[in-house]
């Protein structure tokens, strides 16, 4: 028995409901699906925009620490004393490259590093503070007076027949402190380092086999 309900009489009678959920139905499904679909392209735009992001991110932002290195030694005064106690005074006169391969400027603080002789300090390496812009090769000039003196721990015998075969082997080492400073957005601490050996020949009063660690 179909009863019309009194308070609505526009609302359908109980038994047509079904055929009205047909109807209806399919549109909603669609509607459904449509914006199922866009959710999807807002997903995989999303996904794609930050996938792009991410690799641009790893390669710009990625802060490598610069390269230092000895590019050249000159030298400069070298004398040596001969006798009971020997020594020898030399001033090198370094060529140092900074090579920043950073999208952003390497700053650098003053720093001293040293030269050696065996495991003895002979000389102090002093880099003053400066700026390496982004993927640029700066090259300093550094005098470096190195004073081998048979006194203290330093190696008498050895010295002696370091002379006497006209090479002194010296090390150079130096540490910088510096920021690489990426789009102003990140900056990282990097402390990139100087590492060298050479060979002092006496009789060319040259620099030999100047080989740095990187
Ligand atoms: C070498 O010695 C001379 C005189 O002693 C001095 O005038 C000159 O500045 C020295 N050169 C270096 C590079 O130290
Ligand atoms: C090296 O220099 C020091 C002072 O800096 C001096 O006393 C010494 O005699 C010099 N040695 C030689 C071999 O010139
Ligand atoms: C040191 O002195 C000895 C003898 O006094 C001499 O034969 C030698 O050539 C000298 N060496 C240097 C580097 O002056
Ligand atoms: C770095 O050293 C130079 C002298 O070598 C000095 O004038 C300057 O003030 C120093 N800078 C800092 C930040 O200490
Ligand atoms: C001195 O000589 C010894 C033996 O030849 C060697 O092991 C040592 O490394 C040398 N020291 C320096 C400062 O060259
Ligand atoms: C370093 O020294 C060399 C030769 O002495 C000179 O040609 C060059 O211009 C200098 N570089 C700097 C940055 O002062």
């Amino acid at each position: 028995m179909a009863e019309e309900n009194p308070k609505f009489p526009l609302a359908p009678p109980r038994n047509e409901y079904p055929r009205s959920d047909q109807e209806y139905a399919p549109a909603v499904i669609e509607s459904q699906r449509k914006s199922s679909k866009c959710l999807v392209y807002v997903l995989v735009t999303i996904v794609t925009v930050s996938a792009a992001l991410l690799i641009s991110a790893s390669i710009f932002l990625r802060p490598n620490t610069p390269e230092v290195q000895l590019e050249s030694v000159t030298v400069k005064n070298l004398s040596h004393g001969n006798g009971t106690s020997p020594s020898f005074n030399v001033t090198l006169v370094t060529e140092l490259t900074i090579d920043n391969e950073n999208y952003g400027y390497f700053e650098y603080k003053n720093c001293s590093g040293s030269v050696f002789y065996g495991s003895v300090t002979v000389g102090d390496v002093k880099i003053r503070d400066g700026r390496v812009e982004a993927r640029e090769v700066k090259r300093i000039n550094v005098t470096v007076d190195v004073d081998v003196r048979s006194n203290g721990n330093l190696d008498n015998q050895n010295l002696s027949s370091d002379r006497n075969s006209g090479i002194v082997k010296l090390n150079s080492y130096a540490k910088l402190h510096g920021n690489v400073n990426l789009f102003n957005v990140l900056k990282k601490t990097k402390t990139p380092e100087l590492d060298c050996s050479m060979n002092l020949v006496l009789a060319r009063r040259a620099v030999e086999d100047l080989v740095c660690s990187s």
